[in-house]
């Protein structure tokens, strides 16, 4: 184990997957999946999940990785034999295809940064009509998004202490501190108060199935769960580590930075007069609005800064999204780590140009001739969700009928001494026994076929 190179302290493993779970996913969906699923109720599903769905699963991703000490699919495998790696390599490609569009994204978030910093952005008068022509641009976002790819594949090719850890330590503290800022401004701006109620105030009746499943998924997604990602990270942790305790801090990390995204983003947008549910392009279009009406001079600092801080939040997700399958192929092809990395990032970037494509250029990929008629990039962000809850459910069920729950709580024991004893055992050990394979298990039935097999009882026909 000891080659494969380790986190060197334990700030480094929380700090790295901390980077991992903070992202696009806090600052730029969290936002508007709140703003069209009806906001506060939305926020209080998504709490209820991470407490008591995420938190348990990521626990017993981080233990298998640390037991086991190898990539996601040489941890099943060498922990449940041979048919188990099938899982390990099911989380590999959701790490794959959930990078090919979060690259895209991440280069329309460098791309803003660049424009709004060097750029003349700012002066534009119409900025949901900008975004639209934007995310079309192909040449600009070709090269953004190849640059961000360019740029993640460098520091993984560097491995684990060097690259990862030194990326995560500069950017979560500034990003805390931009994001702090920004709050304290939109809550002084007129009828703030509006949005605070809108994302504070849940009202019972607008919660429903739709509202349980994007929260449930959004949750997946930004703690980056269900595909092996702890896994993979938690293989590099040494014994002395206290998991329990690091996926507390881990899962508050990731919340609070959501948590405080929406409340940047609501009073924005209601003092604006803006409509929270214009979905993928919300933050795009109202961080503008507000970084406009700060003059052309402040406008330009903080939201050239702001645009920057979510590349370096994205940044550290792509590493460990890249981390995945670099891991497997080092690990269980015994191939050098530079190559796989240069070559998994082609790789990855190619399979993104549909995405890439598929805000408008390309009719075909804008509406693809499936139920509801997604765009390539919503199509397949949509299966990576499917596959993270399922990649959930399968873990506690791997966790329950082979690895047996008392060895993951002897693992949890090391570096935790106490814990087998503690209430808060009982409470994962049920959690991952019962509550999650069953509840996780309920919603990918009626996601799948209501997807994909047109049964509609969670969307509807809408
Ligand atoms: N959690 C990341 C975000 O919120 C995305 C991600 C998902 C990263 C899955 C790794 C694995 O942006």
């Amino acid at each position: 184990m000891s080659n494969r190179g380790n986190f060197s302290s334990r700030i480094g493993f929380i700090l790295a997957a901390a980077g991992s779970a903070v992202g696009l996913g806090n600052i730029w969906r969290f936002p508007y999946l709140a703003g069209t699923n009806g906001g506060a109720g939305f926020l209080l599903i998504y709490l209820i999940c991470i407490f008591t769905l995420c938190f348990p699963v990521m626990v017993g991703e981080i233990a298998i990785g640390r037991k086991a000490g190898s990539d996601a699919y040489g941890s099943y495998k060498k922990l449940g034999g041979g048919t188990w790696g099938y899982l390990g390599l099911y989380g590999i490609l959701a790490g794959v295809l959930i990078l090919s569009y979060y690259n895209v994204v991440a280069g329309w978030a460098f791309g803003y940064f660049l424009e709004i910093t060097f750029g003349n952005l700012l002066n534009h008068a119409d900025f949901g009509s900008f975004f639209g022509e934007y995310v079309n641009s192909i040449g600009p976002i070709f090269m953004f998004s190849f640059g961000f790819m360019v740029i993640t594949a460098i520091i993984v090719s560097q491995g684990i202490a060097k690259g990862i850890e030194a990326a995560n330590k500069i950017m979560m503290p500034g990003l805390y501190l931009i994001l702090i800022g920004l709050i304290i401004y939109s809550l002084t701006l007129p009828n703030a108060s509006a949005g605070v109620e809108f994302y504070l105030v849940p009202k019972l009746d607008q919660i429903t199935s739709k509202t349980i499943f994007y929260a449930l998924c959004q949750a997946f997604f930004s703690l980056s769960l269900g595909m092996g990602c702890l896994i993979t990270y938690g293989s590099y942790v040494t014994k002395d580590q206290n998991i329990v305790k690091s996926a507390a801090i881990i899962s508050i990390a990731d919340t609070s930075v959501a948590f405080l995204a929406g409340l940047m983003v609501f009073p924005l947008v209601f003092s604006l007069g803006a409509e929270p549910g214009q979905g993928p392009k919300l933050i795009f279009v109202i961080l503008t609005q507000a970084f406009q009406s700060m003059g052309p001079v402040v406008g330009r600092i903080v939201g050239g800064s702001f645009f920057l801080l979510i590349c370096f939040a994205a940044l550290t997700s792509t590493i460990s999204l890249l981390e995945v399958p670099a891991a497997y192929f080092v690990d269980q092809k015994k191939l050098p780590r530079k190559a796989v990395v240069w070559g998994m990032s082609g790789l990855i970037f190619v399979l993104g140009l549909p995405s890439m494509f598929s805000q408008g250029v390309v009719p075909f990929l804008n509406k693809l001739p499936l139920h509801n008629a997604p765009d390539f990039l919503s199509f397949v962000s949509d299966l990576c969700d499917i596959m993270l809850i399922t990649g959930g459910c399968l873990m506690c069920l791997f966790i329950r009928y082979k690895w047996k729950i008392n060895n993951m709580n002897e693992e949890l024991e090391i570096g935790n001494t106490g814990y087998v004893q503690s209430w808060l055992s009982k409470y994962l050990t049920f959690a991952i026994t019962w509550v999650c394979p069953i509840l996780l298990g309920i919603l990918s039935v009626l996601v799948i076929t209501d997807k994909y097999f047109g049964l509609e009882w969670l969307f509807g026909a809408a």
